[in-house]
């Protein structure tokens, strides 16, 4: 139930990638693999991989840039949520990390798990958690993909990247930013992408081992450009806003045919989704919101716009959210 007078609005975004970059050519000189087969199947021409920064190392570094950019000082956090599916450990969450690294001793921290869709369904949470007027939220969708690959397994190696993104949202709205949204999980798919599945029972030995990614790539691949456009539907429906009323869609880059076959199937112009797969692979939880905060260091999307963002991934999971920046 609403408490106060005034709605949560993002007002900061930030993002934070790993040093390393590895380009297609480099994983040519790994496994029988080439830039052209990468690029003109995925748009993905790099990515950026750990050396050894973990997940709440780019979290946190999220989180210092915003807090910066919002000059807002760290006691001032009631909330941390990162969306994650390669955390540091079981437990602590990455989120109390981030916690510990920034000094956000007020903060109730956790970790949510909703593969690619994590981010959307971070801020769905936060927005809905934030309920004192001027509370502030950190929402940050932070991986490292890289540790749960197989490298030898080029199918899925070559997809995916490392990094993290985040925004700060402070409830001081005069009027409605958070829109609409909508949040599905197909859990009869759940097999369809698996990564870090540990055995169980093997009492007394010890359970240490786990399985690496995998996924059912054509799978996915038709259930997103089937399910993405319907999420996008059905928010627009739900805020009462029509399709060409948004200024942005902001998708999680996965692929970027899959993000031109969305675009062709809203028969919307493929300028209105601002894509950075080429630099950065799929992120995963981060995707949409290093993209988010790309287009706000640009300047591409400004405040007053209508920006959507929507994607899906593990569970399997879609996840759509209208915003009035
Ligand atoms: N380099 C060269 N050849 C390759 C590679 C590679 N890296 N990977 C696979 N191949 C080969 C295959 O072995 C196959 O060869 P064959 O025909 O001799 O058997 C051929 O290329 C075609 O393979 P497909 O898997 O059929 O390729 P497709 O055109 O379907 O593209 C892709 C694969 C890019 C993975 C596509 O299916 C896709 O994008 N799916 C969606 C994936 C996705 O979006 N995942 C996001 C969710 S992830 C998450 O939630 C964390």
């Amino acid at each position: 139930m609403r408490v106060g007078l005034n709605y949560a609005r993002i007002i900061a975004a930030a993002s934070a990638v790993p040093s390393r970059i590895v380009t297609n050519d480099d994983l040519a000189g790994l496994m029988e693999t080439s830039d052209e087969w990468i690029s003109t199947r995925t748009g993905i021409k790099r990515r950026h991989i750990s050396t050894g920064e973990t997940t709440s190392f780019l979290a946190s570094q999220v989180a210092g840039k915003l807090l910066d950019q919002a000059r807002i000082s760290p006691e001032d956090i009631e909330l941390i949520i990162v969306a994650t599916m390669s955390p540091d450990a079981y437990t602590p969450s990455v989120a109390a990390r981030v916690q510990a690294s920034i000094g956000a001793r007020n903060a109730a921290c956790f970790d949510l798990s909703a593969a690619c869709s994590g981010f959307v369904y971070a801020l769905e949470a936060g927005e809905k958690l934030l309920t004192r007027d001027g509370a502030c939220a950190l929402v940050i969708g932070a991986e490292v993909l890289s540790k749960l690959l197989d490298w030898s397994e080029r199918s899925t190696a070559v997809l995916f990247g490392d990094g993290a993104g985040g925004v700060l949202i402070k409830r001081d709205a005069p009027e409605r930013r958070f829109l609409a949204s909508s949040l599905k999980t197909y859990g009869e798919m759940a097999d369809s992408i698996k990564a870090g599945e540990i055995q169980a029972g093997c009492f007394p030995k010890t359970c240490l081992t786990y399985r690496p990614f995998q996924m059912d790539g054509r799978a996915v691949y038709k259930f997103a450009t089937h399910e993405v456009p319907e999420t996008i539907r059905a928010v627009c429906q739900k805020a009462g806003v029509k399709l060409g009323q948004v200024d942005r869609f902001l998708l999680h880059q996965a692929n970027y045919r899959i993000i031109k076959q969305v675009a062709r199937r809203l028969e919307l112009p493929l300028a209105k989704f601002p894509v950075n797969i080429a630099d950065y692979g799929n992120t995963s939880a981060a995707s949409e919101a290093i993209l988010l905060s790309e287009c706000w260091q640009k300047q591409e999307v400004q405040k007053g716009d209508l920006v959507l963002l929507a994607g899906f991934g593990g569970g399997l999971t879609t996840a759509g959210m209208l915003v009035r920046l």
